[in-house]
C-alpha cells in the first residue's frame, strides 16, 4: 500500500489519553504501534508487533519498576529502546525499532518514520494562547479515506444538513478566505434558525447561544483544524485531529480548550462543550461513512473553493 501524505507531521495522541502506564495503540499509514506514558511523564513508542510470536504488545501491560511493555502471549518484557529485559539483564541491540516522537503543547507528533515534508505546526500554541485545556472529545475510527474525512472540514455547505439539528443553521456567510502554504484561515458568519419550545427542552443551553456567531477557522494541513467562537458564557476552541490508518479508515479526535467568562461557569461550559463536540463528529462520521464512493460532482454550491483547495494540496503533496 502507498503510504498517505508521507513526510506529514501526524498528531497521534493527545498525553491526556495515554493515561499513566496504559498501553495505547495507535495505527499509523498501516502500521501498528504502542505507546505508552510513565509517572514522570516519560512517553514511549514502539513497534506494536512482538518480535517472538508477533502478539500485540498494545494488549499486553507495563512494569512500573523496570519501565517495560509486557507481550500479553509469553511476557516477555522490552524497555522504551525496544531491548528485551530477561531476568534484570538487558540486551545489547533493540529487538524492537521505537517510533520517533515529539512532544509539543502536550500533544504527540511522529513522521511514522518518514522524513519530514513540512515542520510540526506551531497551530495549537498560537490559537490556545490564554485558553485552558478541557479535554478530549469524539475519539473515533471512521470508515473512510483520508481524503473524504480531511474534505468536510473544508466544506462550509454540509451544517445545513448533516448538522441541521444541532444548532438550526439557517444562513453562513464567509466574509474571508484567506490561504498560504499548508496553512488557512476561514471566517464564517452563522445565523440560527428561531429557537422552538421543543428545541429549547431538547437543549436548554441553545438559550446561551445568540442569533449570529462568528466562527474563525484555522488550518495546519492535513492533521489540524481549529475553530475557535465566542459564546455568551465564554470562549471555545476545538481542535479537530485527524491522520490516516489505513487507506480506507481515518482516525479523529477533538481537543477542547476553553476560556469561561467567569470561573463558575467553568464546568458548565466543559460539559456543553464536550457533548456538543463529540455530536459534531457522530454526524461529521455518519456523513463519511454512509456516502458513496465520490465521482465528479454534477452541481456546484459556493464556497466550494476551500474543499478544493484542501484537495490540491493532498493530489499535489
Ligand atoms: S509472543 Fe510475545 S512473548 Fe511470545
Ligand atoms: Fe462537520
Amino acid at each position: 500500500m502507498e503510504p498517505i501524505l508521507p513526510g506529514a507531521p501526524w498528531l497521534i495522541a493527545h498525553r491526556s489519553m495515554l493515561g499513566i502506564n496504559k498501553p495505547y495503540k495507535v495505527t499509523l499509514n498501516e502500521h501498528d504501534y504502542v505507546l505508552w506514558q510513565n509517572q514522570q511523564g516519560e512517553v514511549f513508542a514502539l513497534d506494536n508487533i512482538c518480535p517472538h510470536m508477533q502478539a500485540p504488545l498494545s494488549d499486553g501491560w507495563i512494569c512500573e519498576d523496570t519501565g517495560t511493555i509486557t507481550c500479553p502471549f509469553h511476557a516477555l518484557k522490552f524497555d522504551g529502546k525496544g531491548r528485551l529485559h530477561n531476568c534484570g539483564k538487558v540486551s545489547g541491540q533493540p529487538l524492537l525499532t521505537p517510533l520517533d516522537i515529539i512532544i509539543k503543547d502536550d500533544c504527540i507528533w511522529t513522521y511514522g518514520g518518514y522524513t519530514p515534508k513540512i515542520p510540526i505546526p506551531d497551530l495549537i500554541s498560537n490559537v490556545s494562547a490564554g485558553m485552558s485545556f478541557l479535554g478530549v472529545a469524539g475519539e473515533k475510527s471512521m470508515r473512510g479515506t483520508f481524503l473524504d474525512s480531511i474534505s468536510i472540514n473544508y466544506d462550509y455547505n454540509h451544517q445545513s444538513g448533516t448538522h441541521r439539528d444541532l444548532f438550526g443553521i439557517k444562513a453562513n456567510r464567509i466574509p474571508l478566505f484567506e490561504h498560504d502554504g499548508y496553512w488557512a484561515k476561514v471566517v464564517q458568519e452563522l445565523d440560527r434558525e428561531d429557537t422552538t419550545w421543543n428545541d429549547i427542552l431538547q437543549n436548554p443551553l441553545i438559550l446561551t447561544a445568540p442569533k449570529t456567531y462568528t466562527g474563525t477557522l484555522e488550518y495546519a494541513f492535513p492533521s489540524l483544524t481549529t475553530f475557535r467562537a465566542t459564546f455568551p458564557i465564554g470562549e471555545v476552541l476545538q481542535v479537530h485531529v485527524l491522520y490516516p490508518e489505513t487507506t480506507t479508515q481515518t482516525k479523529t479526535f477533538v481537543l477542547v480548550y476553553s476560556q469561561p467568562k467567569h470561573t463558575v461557569l467553568k464546568p458548565l461550559l466543559g460539559r456543553f462543550v464536550l457533548s456538543a463536540v463529540a455530536t459534531v463528529v457522530e454526524q461529521d462520521t455518519r456523513a463519511i461513512e454512509t456516502s458513496y464512493p465520490r465521482q465528479p460532482a454534477k452541481i456546484r454550491l459556493p464556497n466550494e473553493e476551500i474543499m478544493f483547495h484542501a484537495q490540491k494540496l493532498y493530489r499535489e503533496w
